[in-house]
């Protein structure tokens, strides 16, 4: 079977810049993105494609080159549905807000109005994608879905988990360390799966795309994140033990990363982890486990996350106790919102929470992020609920470049990695602030030597 259409269900992080690289690797496929949000849409569909609404480096120019050869934008869902042959899934699949797995469980309510939708509208036999990150056995739910409210037409369910990672998406989409496919091992399980390879080795090695069963895949994208959060955990706790025995995180991370068996990479101290999946994955793996009774499973992955929170906090409090224990009406400039380099991204970016402590000790933060907006921060920080509105507005102001947030600051913490902080003129930055000058850096990008030269008191994570 070839592919000639597919359509995606979700223009976000994962939907645009996943079909943009299928369209411009595959330019015989048309390819259309489909999302409820019309501004979203229209932003995908803006004439200037620096403006479209991701920022990831490299994905304009792919986007400049296929939008509108093969790669569309629409809010039109039915009749793009209608029309592919191969349906991707991206929506959201959120931590639960309500109800039953409150706080834990992964919210499917945008997976199911998808799989009703899909139901309704195919005439055709169809393949359906899971490419958002979902539960294990999640696909049993979409095909009962299918198969019980459609219109009498087959449907093949594929689990394709996506594992680019946000500042990265591009190299990561068109240089894959793997592709991962789950399918049903009947007959047209196997014609569905090679429909889906076949598309992906338009540019991916063939040795790289990877072919289990539909359980293995959508359990092993849940695994990779709970791994990968868990190295950083790991180094975090070790930070803190770093601090209290002269030891440097830095120098032990080098050290046990040439080990070959542990490997140097996701071994960077840090405020802690941030992003929309990590923290979602776990407590959604923690939630699966103990609905099957495994509560061992289930407190040995949540361990991860409250090593996570607690290393957030630790950041704020080393603010505050070493600020002589009072940061009320200090201004502390924060560099950095995003919750990590070259993305506009700032879903549970540890910026938040170290923000929404310092604001309840009474600082006045000062923020620069070459690539988040004041209204953003906001809307970060009103969805806490903390405090009102008028309060967030009232502590926190966003600057435009970073030696105006610094002015007149008491102390700067750096909560994101930008690489555009390393090459600042420091001894400006230093000049213009009250003494002592404190920098916290949450990164550890910062040459703290250079820094306690110029003046400044360098306070960095494990070290
Ligand atoms: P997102 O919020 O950026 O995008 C999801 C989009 O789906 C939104 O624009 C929303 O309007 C749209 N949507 C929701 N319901 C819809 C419906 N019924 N019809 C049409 N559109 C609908 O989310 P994201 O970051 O792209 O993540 C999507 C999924 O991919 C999640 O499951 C996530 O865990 C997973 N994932 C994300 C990343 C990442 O880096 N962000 C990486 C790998 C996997
Ligand atoms: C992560 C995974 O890396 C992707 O493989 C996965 O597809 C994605 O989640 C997902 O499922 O959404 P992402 O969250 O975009 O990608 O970015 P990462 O590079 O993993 O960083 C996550 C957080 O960990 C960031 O806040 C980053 O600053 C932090 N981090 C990362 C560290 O503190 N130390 C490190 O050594 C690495």
């Amino acid at each position: 079977m070839k592919i000639t259409k597919i359509c995606c269900i979700g223009a976000g992080y994962v939907g645009g810049p996943t079909m943009a690289v299928i369209a411009q690797k595959c330019p015989h496929i048309q390819v259309t993105v489909v999302d409820l949000n019309e501004q979203r849409i229209k932003d995908w569909n803006d004439p200037n494609t620096k403006n479209i609404p991701i920022y990831e480096p490299g994905l304009s120019s792919i986007v400049a080159e296929a939008r509108g050869r093969n790669l569309f934008f629409s809010t039109e869902v039915d009749k793009a549905i209608d029309e592919a042959e191969m349906i991707f899934i991206s929506v959201n699949t959120p931590t639960k807000t309500y109800g039953k797995g409150k706080g834990m469980a992964a919210d499917l309510k945008y997976i199911e109005l998808c799989a009703r939708q899909i139901a309704r509208v195919a005439k055709q036999n169809k393949i359906v994608v899971e490419k958002s990150t979902l539960p294990v056995r999640t696909a049993e739910a979409i095909k009962s879905i299918l198969d019980n409210t459609g219109n009498g037409v087959q449907f093949q369910i594929l689990s394709n988990p996506e594992f680019l990672a946000e500042g990265t998406a591009v190299t990561d989409l068109l240089n894959p360390d793997r592709i991962l496919i789950g399918g049903d091992t009947t007959p047209e399980g196997e014609i569905a799966i090679k429909a889906l390879v076949d598309v992906y080795a338009n540019w991916v090695a063939e040795e790289k795309i990877l072919t289990t069963n539909v359980w293995s895949s959508e359990l092993s994208k849940l695994t990779a994140n709970a791994f990968l959060a868990q190295r950083i955990s790991s180094i975090n706790a070790m930070s803190e033990l770093c601090e209290k025995t002269g030891a440097d995180v830095s120098e032990v991370a080098r050290a046990i990363g040439m080990d070959s068996r542990i490997g140097p990479k996701f071994l960077k101290a840090s405020v802690g982890f941030g992003g929309s999946c990590f923290q979602k994955d776990i407590l959604n793996l923690v939630y699966i486990a103990k609905s099957y009774g495994l509560n061992e499973v289930a407190d040995y992955w949540e361990q991860v996350i409250v090593m996570n929170d607690h290393q957030k906090r630790r950041f704020s409090n080393k603010i505050v106790q070493t600020l002589y224990n009072t940061v009320a009406d200090k201004k502390i400039a924060f560099l950095g919102w995003a919750f990590k380099k070259d993305t506009n991204d700032t879903r549970e970016s540890a910026a938040i929470y170290v923000a929404d402590d310092l604001i309840n000790e009474q600082a006045k933060i000062a923020v620069y992020d070459p690539k988040v907006s004041e209204h953003k921060i906001m809307n970060d920080l009103n969805y806490l609920e903390t405090r009102s509105v008028t309060d967030n507005k009232n502590a926190v102001v966003a600057f435009e470049n970073a030696y105006d947030a610094c002015k007149d600051a008491h102390a700067i913490a750096i909560l994101t990695e930008w690489d555009e902080f390393v090459s600042y003129d420091w001894q400006k930055i230093y000049d213009n602030m009250h003494k002592p000058a404190f920098v916290f850096d949450g990164r550890n990008i910062l040459n703290a030597k250079e820094l306690e030269e110029i003046g400044f008191v360098y306070h960095g994570i494990g070290s």
